[in-house]
């Protein structure tokens, strides 16, 4: 594709992803065509230490990384020459494993002679819903849930959104993680969790929703060390309870501010994205209170709300036609944010209007 051609249906992207320990590529056409997506999870590298160990992710990507992109053009029967443009997280990530990803994603685009586009790793994951459904009404809440962010935006079209709110501490991830650890229930937490939690009464233990009748804003680590005094204090209890508990806890909290961001923005969908979003209560609570206020509602498929490359083609494509190419010197990113100054300021103005 020439570096000036229109961004049209037929525009082929290869999104490459390697930001923390999930090494992907995908060939998606325009914006939304899936034709392959390839994730290697390195879960079993890094299982035995209890989390990512940053040095070993990078050099697993290192080895990963022209395997994964090599089969993601074979599942996707496609050849070099068709790839039009070449999508890749900048951030936010370990410096490490994206370098890996960015120094891939150049050397492909100059030496098949197309644009690069860098993107940002959390925009990316509000674009894995229109991936799955792409009439996705607008404007829309989005609940952005992962390991390292817990956000609520509203979004009116592809890369238009604002910032609703945000955790103030732990991303509800990391609590998910950090609970499992606690209770010794297996790697990686978020999955573990969830499995206990099938099993285990949610009524259980009455733990606090922290911040629940106050604004959009989150805070999870008071829930976390909750959790940990109580088994300190009833050393017998039943882990399954406990997690069952602390995730009817967390998500209470998520889905009541979800549901009250869309009504105050008047809301036509509500979107779930991130790794916490392939949560069984949290998609259960979501539909259902959806259905009951009339929102549509957008679930990404568990496997694009864990980190892909797919909805980094997706995301490269309409950065591409909204915002044109990156340069070639382009670097990685580790603390990228998605909240702007300029956002943080909205955020600020919404809140006074509404006092
Ligand atoms: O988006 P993601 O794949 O990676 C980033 O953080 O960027 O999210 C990973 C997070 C981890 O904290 C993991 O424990 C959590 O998502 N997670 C879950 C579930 N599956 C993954 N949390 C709760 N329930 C799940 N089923």
């Amino acid at each position: 594709m020439s570096r000036n051609a229109p961004v049209t249906d037929a525009t082929v992207v290869l999104g490459i992803e390697t930001s923390c320990d999930e090494t992907a590529a995908a060939i998606v056409m325009g914006g939304t065509d899936v034709l392959s997506s390839v994730v290697s999870s390195q879960i079993d590298i890094h299982a035995k230490f209890g989390g990512v160990v940053p040095e070993i992710a990078s050099r697993a990507h290192l080895e990963l990384i022209g395997p994964v992109v090599a089969e993601a053009l074979d599942t996707a029967h496609i050849h070099n020459e068709r790839i039009d443009a070449v999508a890749v997280t900048v951030g936010p990530g370990l410096i490490g494993a994206l370098l890996v990803g960015v120094a891939a994603a150049k050397a492909t685009a100059f030496a098949l002679d197309v644009p690069l586009i860098g993107v940002n790793h959390l925009e990316a994951h509000l674009y894995a819903a229109l991936l799955d459904d792409p009439n996705l009404e607008f404007p829309a809440v989005v609940l952005l849930v992962s390991g390292g962010n817990t956000l609520l935006l509203s979004m009116d079209g592809p890369g238009n959104y604002r910032l609703l709110g945000a955790t103030i501490d732990d991303a509800a991830g990391e609590a998910f993680d950090k609970v499992a650890r606690f209770l010794d229930l297996g790697y990686p937490g978020g999955p573990a969790v969830d499995a206990a939690a099938q099993r285990g009464n949610p009524r259980a233990v009455d733990f606090p929703r922290a911040m629940m009748h106050d604004g959009l804003d989150f805070s999870f680590s008071g829930l976390k060390t909750a959790v940990m005094n109580h088994v300190r204090k009833h050393p017998d209890v039943s882990s399954d309870d406990v997690a069952a508990s602390f995730q009817t806890a967390v998500v209470d909290v998520l889905v009541a501010k979800l549901m009250r961001a869309a009504r105050e923005t008047s809301a036509r969908s509500v979107v779930l994205g991130g790794g916490v979003a392939a949560n069984s209560l949290l998609r259960s609570e979501v539909e259902r209170l959806a259905a009951a206020d009339g929102f549509r509602v957008a679930l990404p498929s568990r496997a694009m709300c864990t980190d892909n490359a797919a909805m980094i083609a997706a995301a490269g494509w309409y950065r591409l036609r909204d915002n044109g190419p990156s340069g070639l010197d382009i670097g990685a990113v580790p603390n990228l944010s998605l909240v702007t100054d300029t956002v943080r300021t909205n955020r600020a103005a919404s809140h006074r209007d509404r006092r």
